[in-house]
């Protein structure tokens, strides 16, 4: 109930009441009486909530009628053309599931399909993980990589209560939902502006002076905004001070694959954590690597110390998701528990999704000679440099507003573009109004 709401109802009946004679409000049937007393609304404490930064780009793009618009905002996948892309085995495997009468609509168990899950499992910590090996590890699917974020936010906020370490910048959700979880939330800075690389002393600091136990939201790979990710090396840093301070390691892996290609090498920092002992959670998003975007297929795997740890979150995993979405739907972890569990769909699919990678890089390259041939003012290595959907181009929110204003380009005001956006027949004409803005704004 709204503070306030009964004495403002109370107001109104005295007022009333001073105007009318008592026996004849007494006298009133039930109905005139509840016409007369409008209920003040339990929601006119509400105020307007901010556009979602991310989808507002994508709505913006979409209202726009000009043909020649490109739009760099919002993380999915485009091809050449400039159209989403359903992977040919994923037509496959949607063709399989549709054929298979076997297949009902019966609910998944709550914590989703198995088949799917120790697939998501061996995927990302690899098939000979020592948490597989030694049976310490427990999965459940997830609405998205969204969903298992929010769903190991709810866990901690039960068991592991601790301050949050996010990335500056980072993807925008993330401290929403650990605040809406409960949680203090920190930053950590990630994103050096001169080098337009990774702050690896900042983060390193940032966790040296954090408070023991904290938890710390770690990109796995492909970080989104920046495109920036630690060498191999850099992680082992970060590791040893997380070790140190005893934190808990929570990675967001929403690119494996379509990344770098390969599969393994963008779980490299993930699988090192846990070759190093460090209890941790991943959250897995099959959006972006199967292009099933709109099919909320996700995973949260956990590493344990124990088998009975194991058991034990995995048992409160199943009663949080019961309360948050019951359990979880069916048609996105078929898909994929198909292909990951098929060693002919897995190769195809391996194969398109460095098709995706590679013409991301190949966008990168065109994108750097371009700009290179202007010589526009400034830097820009760091557009090949940085790796997976988003480049982080350094340009300001003015010069965004007028890519915006002037050219139909639409992109987040961070200068965050998505790559994936380009292709080869607005490649140039973005270069070009790259050049314009940065000379003019
Ligand atoms: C993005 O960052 O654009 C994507 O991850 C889509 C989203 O959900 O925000």
């Amino acid at each position: 109930m709204a503070p306030g709401r009964y004495p403002a109802a109370a107001a109104r009946l005295l007022l009333l009441s001073s105007c009318l004679p008592l026996a004849s409000l007494l006298d009133s049937p039930r109905s005139a009486l509840r016409t007369a007393v409008a209920p003040t609304s339990a929601f006119e404490n509400v105020p307007l909530a901010p556009p979602d930064a991310i989808f507002h780009v994508a709505a913006s793009h979409r209202a726009d009628p000009d043909p020649s618009k490109i739009n760099l905002g919002i993380g999915a996948y485009r091809d050449d053309n400039g159209s989403p892309w359903v992977l040919p085995v994923v037509r496959r495997a949607e063709k399989l599931i549709l054929e298979d009468s076997s297949l009902d609509h019966e609910y998944l168990p709550i914590a989703g399909l198995k088949s799917f899950t120790d697939a998501s499992v061996k995927l990302i910590l690899g098939d000979s993980s020592p948490a597989i090996l030694e049976k310490r590890f427990a999965a459940n699917q997830t609405i998205s990589g969204t969903g298992a974020v929010r769903l190991g936010a709810e866990f901690l906020a039960r068991f592991h209560k601790s301050v949050v370490y996010i990335s500056n910048p980072t993807w925008a959700v993330h401290r929403n939902i650990f605040s809406d979880s409960g949680f203090e939330v920190r930053e950590y800075k990630y994103w050096n502006e001169s080098t337009r690389g990774l702050d690896l002393e900042s983060v390193l600091s940032t966790f040296q002076s954090a408070p023991e136990g904290s938890i710390l939201v770690l990109h796995a790979c492909a970080h989104n905004p920046t495109g920036v990710d630690p060498t191999l090396d850099q992680w082992k840093q970060i590791s040893d001070v997380v070790k140190a301070k005893n934190h808990f390691v929570f990675f967001d892996c929403a690119y494996q694959g379509f990344a770098s290609g390969d599969l393994d090498r963008d779980a490299q920092a993930v699988r090192y954590f846990v070759e190093e002992g460090h209890e941790l959670f991943v959250a897995q998003s099959y959006a972006k690597n199967f292009g099933l975007y709109g099919e909320r297929i996700g995973c949260l795997t956990v590493v344990a110390q124990s088998t009975e740890q194991a058991k034990n979150i995995s048992s409160q995993l199943e009663r949080i998701t019961r309360s948050l979405i019951s359990n979880p739907p069916t048609f996105g972890a078929r898909i994929v528990s198909l292909v990951l569990n098929n060693p002919e769909l897995y190769e195809q699919w391996k194969t398109e999704l460095k098709s995706m990678a590679d013409r991301i890089i190949l966008m990168r390259e065109q994108l750097y000679d371009a700009l290179v041939k202007h010589e526009t003012p400034g830097t820009w290595n760091h557009i090949v440099d940085q790796i997976g959907m988003f480049s982080f181009t350094g340009l300001n929110p003015t010069q965004c507003k007028l890519l915006t204003d002037k050219f139909h380009v639409y992109l987040a005001s961070s200068g965050r573009i998505s790559m994936a956006g380009l292709n080869s027949k607005n490649v140039q004409r973005f270069a070009d109004a790259v050049d314009y803005v940065v000379r003019n704004a």
